[in-house]
């Protein structure tokens, strides 16, 4: 698979000295899908911002699709410009994302920028706000919706111009169940389509949903690997802060049990159907 970003040593200090990150290296390719995960403060939204090309590293180097990275280039708008499109970028703060007097015209942003008008725009963004359920907030004010209904919205701005690469920073706070699994599909239905996917998040359950890959990053990377090898590693898991999944759990209980367990799945759901499927069997015996 075509390599389309890698981080070679990667450090970044805040200009007010706050180290973030520390020897962070890294090869993502094309159709990954990645969960970044850590404690609070441990870079993971400090990293999605220089995947994103929208800050350089202050040490170490990196090249997107291709193209290494300077301040200079950064800088550079109209050079980054068809770059910046093959990126999608959600921020963890909704706000950051939208500014307008409407949400329309915050999904319109993006598009518009790139030469998009009239019908097409028109049929663009709708399409973005139906593929989240919220096309009835097409012309209330940003800064009036709910948590919830924000971090939708900011979800349309990103995807809105169908990007490559979809970089996610917590989609799923603030949001119901209902909403969140709707999240969850739109990222699985953009993964589909053999697009690539970063998000970063504290929701545990959301990572084997969405991911192939976990990085545990706490300043450095402290494990890098597939769902599998990483969620099970207890020490880690407990030295990042972070809780294992319920089927992390389940796996273990059923291990205990000396049930074989090769081909267990991950994904909540299914894994309790497995184990179901597991212990009714285990009975008959
Ligand atoms: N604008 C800033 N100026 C100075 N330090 C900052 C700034 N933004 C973040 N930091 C610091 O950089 C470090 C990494 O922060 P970052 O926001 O990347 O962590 P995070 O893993 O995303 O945390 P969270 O889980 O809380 O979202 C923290 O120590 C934080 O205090
Ligand atoms: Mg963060």
């Amino acid at each position: 698979m075509k390599k389309i970003l890698e981080l070679k040593d990667i450090s970044y200090r805040y200009p007010d000295g706050t180290g973030a990150l520390s020897g962070v290296s890294m090869e993502i390719s094309e159709g990954e899908s990645i969960a970044i995960v850590g404690p609070n403060g441990g870079g993971k939204s400090t990293l999605l911002m220089i995947l994103s090309a929208l800050v350089p590293p202050s040490e170490g180097e990196i090249w997107i699709f291709g193209e290494k990275m300077d301040e200079k280039l950064i800088d550079n708008a109209k050079k980054m410009f068809p770059l910046r499109k093959r990126l999608g970028i959600m921020f963890q703060d909704p706000d950051v994302q939208l500014f307008s007097a409407t949400v329309f015209d915050d999904v319109a942003f993006g598009p518009i920028n790139y030469g998009i008008s009239g019908k097409n725009l028109k049929k663009m963004v709708m399409g973005a706000l139906r593929y989240l359920g919220i096309e009835h907030l097409a012309e209330r004010h940003p800064y009036e919706l709910s948590g919830g209904e924000k971090r939708k919205a900011a979800l349309a701005t990103t995807i809105v111009s169908d990007p490559e690469v979809l970089i996610m920073d917590e989609p799923t706070a603030d949001l119901d169940p209902e909403s969140r699994n709707e999240v969850v599909d739109v990222i699985n239905r953009f993964r589909e389509t053999g697009k690539t996917v970063i998000v970063a998040t504290h929701d545990m359950e959301m990572v084997p949903e969405v991911a192939g890959r976990v990085i545990v990053l706490n300043k450095s990377i402290m494990m890098d690997g597939r769902i599998e090898d990483v969620l099970i590693d207890k020490e880690v898991m407990e030295k990042a802060g972070l809780e294992r999944p319920y089927s992390v759990r389940i796996l273990e209980i059923l291990k205990k049990m000396g049930i074989p367990t090769e081909d267990f799945p991950f994904k909540t759901e299914e894994a309790l159907k497995w184990m179901e499927h597991a212990l009714s069997g285990h009975k008959e015996d």
